[in-house]
């Protein structure tokens, strides 16, 4: 499968010749696999139309930065948040030096400063433009900030000159952004991850459950399979589809989701505990559908609590690097830090689900890692780039002596 699969680009068009370029690219990243949105600022318009970009990404292509119909869709922080990579192409000398300056005058340049994305940028401009002291000073600044310049190429230039200013070819570009998805963190490891709720029956048609989706467990999956690890996922009931090349265990209770871990911990070079467990279950299941008739006066169920599979985890396969969640409504890092230890973990991802906008059924979320050195808050993040962030992470925690 493609790196680029479902991953999200923005392509930023600026004003420039090189601009009829950008369509093939386009192109080129769809059948790739990418999702593609378009920023265009109002110099590439004068170059190629929005339609034409519009019909090859199939999304709408987004102009203005203060546009209420744009905002009332996908506004741009959410945008800047959706990005796994922001490539600039063709990147004007306008551009660069308004980038350079910190400027957010326009969309292009407010979600330069708003997206956590890698930003690459491929400069086109006349040779002379390119190599004016101005421009050259803008370029040291951006590389100092972390963009990513690839180009520009030699040659023979639409107004005649000959030098250094031609945009990549569409395919070096593609490349480029290939690159940012290295496969290479996890490679050779095997990742066991545990997603979404469990249910616990009370009669074969009733059972107790959370609100768990499973999106943080199945984007974990994601990021653990695109750095090469080989992945067990583990899941309770979803509505989300099992990830391509991700092996999936589907289970219902507490009690299944702990079989299945112990069954598979052997191979687990990590455990990452993202399910939402039901801490109790009733004692008994009934075998027959609960009767309203028997239990006029109402009902008294009684529960006994679940094994803690992450706990026996690590007791039982302590060779791994175990990784647990921590869902607090309070004391959110001094829980965190109770649970790291009680549970034996090398790390705790805390987050605050009394927030509503964040965690469970959330397609954000925002949290704070705890390990024995210290606590680290990450910023708000869609579920998938988080995860990114967190198999980053993860895949820096030091091996078991
Ligand atoms: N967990 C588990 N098995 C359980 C309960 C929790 O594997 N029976 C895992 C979760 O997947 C998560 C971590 O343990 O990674 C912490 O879960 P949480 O529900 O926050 O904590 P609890 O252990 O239930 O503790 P408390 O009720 O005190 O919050």
């Amino acid at each position: 499968m493609s790196r680029l699969h479902n991953k999200h680009i923005i392509l930023a068009i600026t004003g420039g010749i090189a601009a009829y370029k950008s369509a093939e690219l386009v192109r080129l990243l769809i059948k790739a696999g990418a999702q593609v949105q378009v920023v265009m600022t109002s110099g590439a318009t004068e170059f190629i139309t929005p339609l034409t970009l519009q019909a090859l990404s199939g999304n709408p292509v987004h102009q203005h930065l203060l546009n209420p119909q744009a905002e009332a869709g996908m506004g741009h922080i959410q945008l800047a948040r959706w990005a796994d990579v922001l490539l600039i192409a063709p990147a004007s000398a306008n551009v660069m030096a308004r980038l350079a300056q910190g400027q957010a005058d326009d969309l292009l340049t407010t979600l330069c400063l708003a997206t956590h994305a890698p930003i690459l940028m491929a400069p086109a401009m006349n040779q002379a433009m390119w190599h004016d002291l101005a421009t050259q000073d803008n370029l040291k600044t951006l590389l100092a900030r972390g963009f990513q310049v690839h180009g520009p190429a030699d040659g023979e230039q639409a107004c005649g000159d000959i030098g250094a200013g031609r945009m990549l070819e569409p395919n070096a570009l593609v490349s480029a952004i290939n690159e940012q998805f290295e496969q290479s963190l996890l490679s050779g490891k095997t990742v066991v991850i545990t997603a979404g709720p469990t249910r616990e029956a009370i009669d074969p048609v009733r059972y107790l459950s959370n609100h768990s989706s499973g999106k943080m467990g199945y984007a974990l999956a994601c990021s653990a399979r695109d750095q090469g690890a080989k992945v067990i996922l583990i899941s309770g009931p979803t509505h989300l589809q099992p990830p391509e090349d991700v092996t999936f265990i589907a289970i219902e209770s507490a009690q299944d989701m702990l079989e299945a871990s112990l069954n598979v911990g052997a191979v687990a070079d990590y455990f990452i505990a993202a399910a939402a467990v039901a801490d109790y279950r009733p004692i008994m299941a009934s075998e027959q559908k609960l009767k309203k008739r028997d239990a006029d006066h109402g009902l008294t169920l009684e529960l006994t609590q679940n094994p803690d599979i992450l706990a026996t985890m690590v007791q039982q396969h302590s060779h791994a690097i175990h990784v647990g969640f921590a869902a607090e409504t309070e004391a959110l890092i001094r829980h965190g830090q109770n649970k790291l230890e009680r549970k034996g973990v090398q790390m705790i991802i805390a987050n605050d689900v009394s927030n509503t906008h964040i965690g469970f059924n959330s397609d954000d979320n925002q949290v704070s890692l705890i390990t024995a050195s210290g606590v680290e808050n990450l910023p708000l993040l869609s579920k998938q780039q988080l995860a990114n962030q967190l198999i980053l992470a993860i895949s820096n925690i030091p091996n078991k002596a």
